[in-house]
């Protein structure tokens, strides 16, 4: 049977897009190869989000039919995801020898598609028509035939956006909002855990605005708040009750039930979905992790309108407020865009303050990247690059500089990893994460795997924190 390669580029549900393609591809008898000289076929699963991520995608496609494919003219190459939705047709045009571009509504189709152009009944295909339903299409999981069951997996619990952010190009290679039901979505879950999972990370565009139009909110539950949101200066308008539970909170509560899972994570929220009754989910939900990727994408409020984000300074502060007041430790993680159209240096520097009140425990910084079809791309007063540049640089160093400061206060702290398996790197080294999602190695060994343990931080790494289990675990 044909063997596949398949290379990711992206977020975390291109992540999940690929391994459910190679799911399914195997489950039709492919198997999967170890490297792309080596496969039948190969698939690049691609990014739109900035123009770099798409020229690297290029360049590795030109690459593949330089060499691997020129020495076997029978290797089949597709391009698949968010750069094939938004090019489409074009990408073929632009290199003849691609054969394959499969949009992002299009993924349960790969290995109907591949079949045919392995039996050379189709020369080509290229498919980024729409299709209703696809968001629930695929939910194959690559968990049987790896070495070890995963510990951790992504169920992905809606597609697209339609918050129109004025950058992104994201409502157009994803389409408009569409959200699984919940009884589905538990289900596969569910699933999940009886093969063994203990962490669940929750996927969509924007996770926050799950169900909205389908699932009504449930009315206030009437007991009191926890302790440290029931003062008016954290719950603000809410006062000492609970507030209406959103669809995506009803979501959390629902995968909660399932026993023997054991974390609940999400990405990617937006931060208007962080009402008090996602915050209070933080107090009252054991397994929901005190973690949160919240994009800020920039600290001045003209410039937050200009993007089209719907919050002010102001507000992203409270939310940060009120997540620490209900937990202190929570690991607090955020996206900003650098050099957007018109950022001026004072603008610049509202972000950076904000970053210095915030202390985000790390941040992505983002280059401004003019993205076809978006408001932003046809903005005047577009900022020159070595500007973008030179904030980038700026930025990346006033966080890391608070991010090593934070990565070194563990030193000495007892932490609760959950172990993911042997490191990449060195495999006499476990690796796991704690609940406010960082990476932690140790000297583990195979009785490790997929076990909950605390571990005392004895030094750090880059981005890494070391801990010795024997510490604690006696
Ligand atoms: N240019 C630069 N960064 C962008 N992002 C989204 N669109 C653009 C763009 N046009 C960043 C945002 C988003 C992250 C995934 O990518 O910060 O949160």
């Amino acid at each position: 049977m044909p063997s596949v390669f398949i290379k990711t580029y992206g977020c975390q549900m291109n992540e999940r897009d690929s391994e459910a393609v190679a799911a399914q591809l195997v489950a039709k008898g492919y198997s999967l190869a170890p490297s792309e000289a080596a496969a039948d076929v190969v698939l690049l699963n691609t990014c739109s989000v900035r123009d770099f991520a798409e020229q690297k995608a290029i360049n590795k496609m030109r690459n593949v039919i330089g060499t691997a494919r020129s020495e076997r003219r029978d290797q089949i190459v597709g391009f698949m995801g968010c750069m094939a939705q938004s090019r489409g047709r074009e990408l073929v045009e632009k290199l003849p020898d691609v054969d394959l571009v499969l949009g992002t509504q299009k993924f349960h189709r790969a290995a109907e598609y591949l079949d045919e152009l392995l039996a050379g009944k189709r020369a080509k295909i290229v498919d980024t028509a729409a299709e209703a339903k696809s968001e629930a299409a695929i939910r194959e999981h690559l968990l049987n035939g790896s070495a070890k069951t995963a510990v951790s997996a992504f169920v992905s619990i809606m597609q697209g956006c339609n918050q129109h952010c004025t950058f992104c190009i994201v409502p157009s290679t994803r389409g408009e909002e569409r959200s699984r039901t919940i009884p589905d979505i538990v289900a596969e879950c569910r699933e999940l855990v009886a093969r063994g999972v203990k962490e669940i990370t929750l996927l969509g565009q924007i996770v926050t605005s799950f169900g909205r139009r389908d699932i009504p909110a449930v009315g206030r539950a009437g007991s009191p708040l926890p302790a440290a949101m029931a003062s008016d200066a954290v719950t603000g308008a809410h006062g000492g009750t609970r507030p209406a539970i959103s669809a995506f909170v009803q979501l959390l509560n629902a995968v909660h039930e399932i026993e023997g899972l054991e974390r609940i994570r999400f990405t990617s929220p937006h931060p208007k979905g962080y009402g008090d009754d996602l915050v209070e989910a933080y107090a009252r939900l054991p397994k929901l992790c005190e973690s949160a990727h919240i994009p800020l994408q920039s600290g001045s409020d003209r410039l937050l309108k200009l993007m089209h984000r719907g919050y002010t300074r102001e507000k992203f502060l409270g939310i940060i407020q009120k997540l620490r007041a209900v937990q202190p430790n929570i690991g607090l993680y955020t996206d900003i865009i650098v050099g957007f159209p018109g950022e001026t240096e004072a603008d610049f520097e509202q972000t950076m303050s904000l970053c210095r009140a915030v202390e985000f425990d790390n941040a992505y910084i983002f280059k401004y990247s003019p993205r076809r079809d978006t408001p932003a791309a046809a903005m005047e007063n577009q900022v020159p690059q070595e500007i973008r540049e030179e904030r980038n640089h700026r930025l990346l160093e006033l966080v890391n500089e608070i991010a090593a400061r934070k990565y070194d206060a563990f030193i000495g702290r007892q932490v609760q990893i959950l172990v993911e398996g042997p490191s990449k790197k060195n495999a006499a080294r476990y690796t796991g994460r704690t609940r406010c999602n960082r990476i932690v190695l140790f000297d583990g060994s195979p009785r490790h795997h997929g076990q909950i343990m605390d571990l005392k931080i004895q030094r750090t790494g880059s981005f890494t924190l070391y801990g010795d289990p024997a510490i604690v675990n006696l």
